[in-house]
């Protein structure tokens, strides 16, 4: 989809559909009140005949107005409140995408970056609307033999009265459209199945990134580098599999060479049996998506290698597939990992926490400014928040302040779980330095203890995925590209101060 952006008299614009928003109350305003006194009062007879009440939610389509240039004018309700929530606002566009995805008009232009969001401004608002247009055009249907229509709207012109906006309109654009793009690959690889996105296809997929722009540093470690660093607790979650696992790396260098990256880590399996704790056979498909985190990761770096953000990026990627077979790692082995922490491994289906460890000891050696590791790491993240707030642990306040805060402002929102001490106890193992569970009591928490064993020597947050970055189950099935935004803007606001 194109975005651009035009001022000047919204009557003369000549486009297929235009679109307006309008209020509960009975008196039109802004807009729509201005339009109204140009055609006639056809709006405010639609009104009045009870077509439209303005009720979030509602729209409704005219035709050839007169006086007014637009072919069509379709109205969104804005529903009764001065101010729109996010959720309101989202919905608003979703309509305005639903409706004119297959309609008529080729293009629009949104009247709609004047409509008050609670806690929004201009940039704020207009990227969400490009955002939220993004993500309700995204389709996927590389393995249908049959391909969903393309939408014929290919053109969306924000639409301001004043020429003075224009800056943060672009700037909103440019931003929404990254960050649109980060998210769209994420969802892409989230997407694939277990059977074309193995930890090999990940790799090629990161080295093809890295291709795609100038300066990228591409690193994949394989098995055979990963023993002779002593990674032996990532190397026990691939030994099940035929499938050789990778550690991947990729580094963007956006200003001076010797400030401190921004690490991010993401956990990789691209498939999640459980391995000998196999799994119950219900919804197991689903365990394709265990890979999201390490799609999050590239959507990230896509976005803000595409920025051209002047700060210094790593992503790293621990990727195995997680299997049952005669070589597979069992119940009471012991691993010892790259740290040199022994792990007595009492659940195979606790391997998340196996890779991930090995990686975070592996970020040492880039001398991270801080280090945020992303991962569908507990099924108990979803008992605890559903599907709508990422779990946010970590060791350094400011860190997680930070990202917390980000979330709120791309409105992909995470929360707080506490990493208190006693926790700790829970991963205490008669055999060996740490057990990697903690039985069934905060299991979140004990997930992100166990990591936290790994990450003393730098800030580091964890953001458990499991419930948000994909939806499970029924039609809307499938992969959200979440945590992409809240990430983007922690690094955009790594910049802007
Ligand atoms: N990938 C799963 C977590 C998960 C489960 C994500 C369901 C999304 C939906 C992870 O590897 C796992 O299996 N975790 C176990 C940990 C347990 C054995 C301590 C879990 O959550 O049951
Ligand atoms: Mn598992
Ligand atoms: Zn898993």
């Amino acid at each position: 989809m194109e975005f651009n952006v035009k001022h000047g008299a919204l009557e003369t614009i000549k486009t297929g559909c235009l679109v307006v928003g309008i209020n509960e109350a009975r008196t039109l305003t802004g807009t729509a009140a201005s339009l109204d006194g140009i055609c006639g009062g056809q709006i405010s007879a639609a009104v009045k005949r009870g077509d439209i009440t303005g009720k979030s939610g509602q729209s409704l389509m005219l035709f050839a107005l007169p006086g007014i240039s637009a072919q069509r004018v379709l109205l969104v309700g804005t529903g009764k409140n001065a101010e729109m929530s996010d959720r309101d606002f989202r919905k608003l566009a979703q309509k305005v995408v639903a409706t004119l995805k297959n309609g008529g008009a080729t293009d629009a232009v949104l009247a709609l970056t004047a409509l008050p969001v609670k806690n929004r401004d201009l940039y704020s608002r207009t990227r969400l609307l490009v955002e939220t247009v993004r993500e309700s055009l995204y389709q996927f249907d590389q393995f249908k033999s049959k391909k969903a229509d393309k939408p014929r709207l290919k053109k969306c012109t924000l639409w301001s009265a004043d020429k003075a906006d224009a800056e943060a309109l672009k700037r909103a654009i440019l931003h929404g459209q990254a960050i649109s793009d980060g998210t769209d690959l994420t969802r892409d690889l989230g997407n694939l199945p277990g059977n074309v996105c193995t930890p090999t296809y990940l790799a090629k997929e990161a080295k093809a990134l890295a291709k795609q722009f100038k300066g990228i540093e591409a690193e994949v470690l394989e098995e055979k580098d990963m023993k002779a660093l002593g990674m032996g607790s990532l190397l026990a979650v691939s030994a099940g599999s035929a499938e050789p696992a990778k550690l991947i790396r990729l580094s963007y260098q956006g200003t001076d060479a010797k400030a401190k990256p921004h690490v991010l880590v993401g956990k990789g399996i691209t498939f999640d049996t459980g391995g000998i704790s196999i799994k119950p056979g219900a919804s197991m498909d689903e365990m394709k998506y265990d890979m999201c985190g390490a799609a999050t990761v590239l959507g990230v770096f896509k976005a803000i290698v595409s920025l051209q953000l002047p700060i210094n990026l790593t992503v790293l990627i621990a990727s195995a597939e997680n299997m049952p077979s005669g070589t597979a790692a069992k119940p009471g082995d012991i691993v010892t990992s790259m740290s040199g922490q022994t792990i007595e491994i009492l659940n195979t289906d606790a391997e998340g926490r196996l890779v991930l460890c090995d990686a975070l000891t592996y970020a040492e050696r880039f001398n991270p400014a801080s280090v945020v590791d992303i991962a569908t790491l507990t099924g108990a993240c979803i008992v605890a928040l559903g599907s709508h707030t990422t779990g946010v642990m970590g060791n350094n306040d400011e860190l997680i302040e930070k990202l917390l805060d980000a979330g709120k402002q791309a409105d992909d929102r995470g929360w707080q779980l506490p990493l208190f001490d006693e926790y700790q106890e829970q991963l205490d193992s008669p055999f060996a330095d740490i057990a990697n569970i903690g039985g069934p009591k905060a299991g979140t928490i004990t997930a992100a203890c166990f990591l936290s064993r790994f990450t003393k020597a730098y800030p580091w947050a964890h953001l458990d995925i499991a419930g948000t970055a994909w939806i499970s189950g029924g039609k809307e099935k499938g992969a959200t590209g979440r945590p992409v935004p809240l990430l983007t803007q922690y690094l955009l606001n790594q910049v802007q101060g």
